[in-house]
């Protein structure tokens, strides 16, 4: 049973903990201005809603596979640090929708290159006139196509939302992930079930609740 100065050191601890966290938070959000970059992403996308563009496009011809959601741009910022991203990576983003976490990747992690794979037109025309309109310094590129033709040979790191591929996508795609790995897989929902990667879980909020979050690096044997 716990005595008094034991609950006493817990709490401590987790006082101490909670304290930490913050201040490692808000180093984070300093040193890499986000704060800024998301206002600038709020500017950037206010009249654009892909939820309804990805509903308009479907619209005729229903596809349950193109599910549309996002995830959190603070969130995903910081779900990409723990990759430790460079300037010098390439990044994907499989199943991009509007490009915003291109943008927000780019803007905050000045990536080499940045890459968005979408499917559907509309949203990836967004992409597209946006980046034209307000972002011609970042190198990024918007490219209609399905995840499984996209040839990432170049890709640092590669990530995907991936709750709205089917299973016949999802298999497909992470049979090639296996096959042909980036250095860093970063999977929202599901982890890629092969035993050559360590994965470190973690969670994230999208905008359908939060979800699980998998890093995944091959092993070094
Ligand atoms: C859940 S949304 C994620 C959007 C964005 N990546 C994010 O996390 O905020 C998934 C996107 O993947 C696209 N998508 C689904 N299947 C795809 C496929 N086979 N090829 C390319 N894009 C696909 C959908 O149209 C949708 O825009």
């Amino acid at each position: 049973m716990d005595d008094g100065s034991s609950i006493f050191r817990k709490a401590m601890t987790s006082w101490w903990k909670t304290l930490k966290n913050r201040y490692t938070y808000y180093q984070w959000q300093k040193a890499f201005q986000i704060k800024k970059h998301l206002q600038n992403i709020e500017n950037i996308f206010h009249d654009v809603n892909g939820f309804e563009l990805s509903y308009l496009e479907k619209k005729d011809h229903p596809n349950l596979s193109l599910t549309y959601g996002e995830i959190h741009l603070e969130s995903f910022l910081a779900l990409l640090s723990l990759a430790k991203p460079r300037p010098e990576h390439v990044f994907y983003d499989l199943g991009s929708g509007v490009g915003k976490t291109v943008f927000a990747a780019s803007m905050v992690y000045g990536f080499q290159k940045a890459y968005g794979i979408e499917t559907l037109k509309n949203l990836n025309s967004i992409a597209r006139n946006k980046q034209k309109k307000h972002a011609r310094d970042l190198n990024m590129e918007f490219i209609q196509q399905d995840v499984q033709q996209v040839d990432w040979h170049d890709a640092h790191i590669l990530f995907m939302n991936v709750a709205s591929f089917v299973s016949d996508t999802w298999e497909a795609l992470s049979k090639k992930l296996c096959e042909k790995p980036a250095p860093i897989i970063i999977t929202c929902s599901k982890p890629l079930n092969n035993q050559k990667f360590s994965i470190h879980e973690t969670k994230v909020l999208c905008s359908w609740g939060i979800v699980p979050a998998f890093i995944h690096t091959i092993k070094i044997t």
